[in-house]
């Protein structure tokens, strides 16, 4: 099954959760743990990297890739995205220790959470850490990053915790560029 088919049908798959499940479609709102079907088969979670082309991933757009079951979200970020990230004084945020597996600082500013340093590449775990649903991207919410409409949770432009009930920043995977185009997640 090519990776198209595979993304196509798990939307299928979704859409069907969605509407059997009720409530959950009424925001729009997926909430991941319930969608089983989505979870990866045994032989599929034994693999721990995945190699992602990220080559046509433009300016103010977003990737999203499932791994070993959870959505990631790969943004390409535009400048005015990642200056707002890095004017924001992080004493004042909700979360202000951001673990990054890829980096030994452990505070949420930008520059610890971005994966290169000119801050272009944001990529972060698609799970709302309150209670698990995936954001809406795209510069959604009050701090133009992302928004859970589960309960109203609002990000910002680095995947940081705004407002809202969500406790912590959006999650960062273990990544690694392994050339210009390919970003490697775990
Ligand atoms: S699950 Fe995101 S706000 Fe509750």
């Amino acid at each position: 099954m090519s990776h198209v088919d595979e993304q196509a049908g798990s939307r299928r798959d979704f859409l069907y959760y969605a509407t059997a499940g009720a409530g959950a479609v009424a925001t729009g709102a997926a909430v991941w743990p319930l969608v089983n079907q989505m979870n990866p088969s045994a032989d599929v979670q034994a693999l721990s990297s995945i190699f992602v082309d990220i080559s046509s991933v433009e300016p103010g757009t977003q990737l999203t890739v499932k791994y070993l079951g959870k959505p990631v979200f790969i943004r390409r970020r535009t400048q005015e995205e990642i200056d707002d990230a890095r004017a924001v004084d992080i004493s004042g945020l909700i979360d202000k220790a951001s673990e990054n597996p890829n980096k030994p600082a452990t505070d949420a500013s930008d520059a610890n959470r971005a994966m290169d340093e000119a801050g272009e590449w944001l990529v972060m775990i698609g799970v709302c850490t309150h209670l698990g649903c995936v954001p809406i991207g795209d510069g959604a919410g009050e701090f133009g990053g992302w928004f859970c409409p589960c309960h109203g949770s609002h990000y910002d432009t680095s995947g940081r915790i705004r407002k809202g009930p969500a406790p912590q920043n959006l999650h960062i995977p273990v990544a690694e560029f392994t050339d210009n185009s390919t970003i490697k997640l775990g």
